[in-house]
């Protein structure tokens, strides 16, 4: 870390950037932190008072458009967050603005990063790895959740490895940001470029913008406290689907672990989330938001499965912890209250976000936190 005195972060008034951006200044207040974002998701520009007040520098920019990189001026470090994030994205429609932002704006990020020197995070996704063949994985029905039964290549009793067969469909989204992490690993290879690939599983944590479709976690918090109801979309319907989850701060506490050690960076690929410790079913989610805000909403059944949606996912860390000696703190208690905090402290900017139909019953104004366990 010691020799990199400015970060620029794209897509850094979104939910990961931000979070990351403030972080780094909080805990090496020296350093010039560059967010540049084009704020096109809903809810980032809520982030620009919080950037201005950590001293982070916003740039309004386009990763597409490759002059707009010119006014963060020289950098030494670029972590690309800038992304359309929906693995929904472009199904029914046309995929090239998927293609557009995830892989030609990461082209230009490499580009930028070339021209200084600098060194690569890209935050790639999980959801790089075929959905047919991750469905395919033997499992069970439990109470609460389905599991993995089957051990494989690729599939441990912690869950993915980095060794999971890369043949099949992935969705627009998984694909664009696997053909960005070959682009990158060539700039590593042939540029000396110092690149790392972190392929997270689902991060969350306050200041994330929870839609439908992306942000499931803090979609369950918001629509608890603002009494709007939620539906359990596919396999069934019974909420069953698990995800392992992983708080933004965790990620950062990986990040400056591995800023330790740029100069030995060659486009590695590393499967980071949350692992099973740190999993949750749809309907275990809901048991847990319930019992942090104090409230029941109410909650519909869609059986049928969208074609990219998952039964289980779950991380196995252990490359990624051995070579770091890194593991997530934050159980599922944990992050849902940090997040239900986070949204009483700013209820009302987050009230204008909401769906104006669902509102079933009032927001909760009494700050309900019922303690739970197993953090
Ligand atoms: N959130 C997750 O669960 C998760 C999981 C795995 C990987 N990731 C990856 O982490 C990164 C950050 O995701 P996030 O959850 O913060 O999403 P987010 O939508 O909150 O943030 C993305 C930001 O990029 C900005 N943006 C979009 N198009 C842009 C463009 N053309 N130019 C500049 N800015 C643009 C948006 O305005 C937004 O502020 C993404 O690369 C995503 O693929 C996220």
């Amino acid at each position: 870390m010691s020799d990199i005195r400015t970060i620029l972060i794209t897509g850094g008034a979104g939910f990961v950037g931000s979070s990351l951006a403030v972080a780094f200044r909080d805990d090496f207040p020296d350093v010039r932190v560059v967010a540049m974002d084009n704020l096109t998701r809903r809810g980032s520009e809520l982030n620009l008072p919080r950037l201005q007040r950590a001293g982070v520098e916003f740039l309004h920019g386009d990763v597409r458009q490759t002059d707009d990189f010119a006014a963060a001026g020289h950098f030494d470090l670029l972590i690309d967050c800038a992304a359309e994030p929906s693995v929904q994205a472009g199904l029914g429609t046309s995929p090239k603005p998927v293609f557009d932002i995830n892989l030609n704006g990461t082209i230009n990020s490499l580009e930028a990063a070339a021209r200084h020197d600098a060194a690569f995070v890209f935050l790639s996704t999980s959801r790089v790895y075929p959905i047919a063949a991750l469905n395919a994985v033997a499992w069970s029905e439990a109470d609460t959740r389905f599991e993995w039964i089957q051990h494989d290549t690729g599939v441990s009793p912690q869950g993915i490895t980095e060794e999971f067969p890369l043949h099949g469909s992935r969705s627009y989204y998984g694909a664009s940001k696997l053909a960005s992490e070959l682009i990158a690993q060539e700039y590593a290879a042939n540029a000396g470029m110092p690149v790392i690939i972190n392929r997270c599983g689902v991060l969350t944590g306050p200041w994330q913008m929870g839609k439908v479709d992306q942000g499931v976690v803090s979609l369950w918090v918001l629509r608890h406290h603002f009494g709007q109801a939620l539906k359990y979309i596919g396999y069934g319907g019974t909420g069953r689907q698990v995800r392992d989850i992983l708080h933004v701060h965790d990620l950062y506490r990986l990040i400056r672990r591995q800023l330790d050690s740029v100069t030995s960076w060659d486009g590695s690929v590393y499967n980071v989330g949350g692992g099973r410790d740190v999993s949750v079913s749809l309907a275990e989610l809901t048991g847990i938001t319930r019992e942090i805000v104090g409230r029941s909403v109410p909650l519909s059944s869609v059986p049928k499965t969208s074609t990219v949606d998952l039964r289980v996912y779950l991380t196995d860390n252990s490359r990624v912890s051995s070579a770091f000696d890194w593991r997530p703190q934050k159980s599922p208690a944990r992050i849902i209250e940090d997040i239900y905090e986070w949204v009483l402290q700013h209820e009302d900017s987050l009230a204008r976000l909401q769906p104006p139909t669902a509102a079933a019953v009032q927001p909760r104004r009494d700050g309900h936190r019922s303690q739970v366990g197993g953090r």
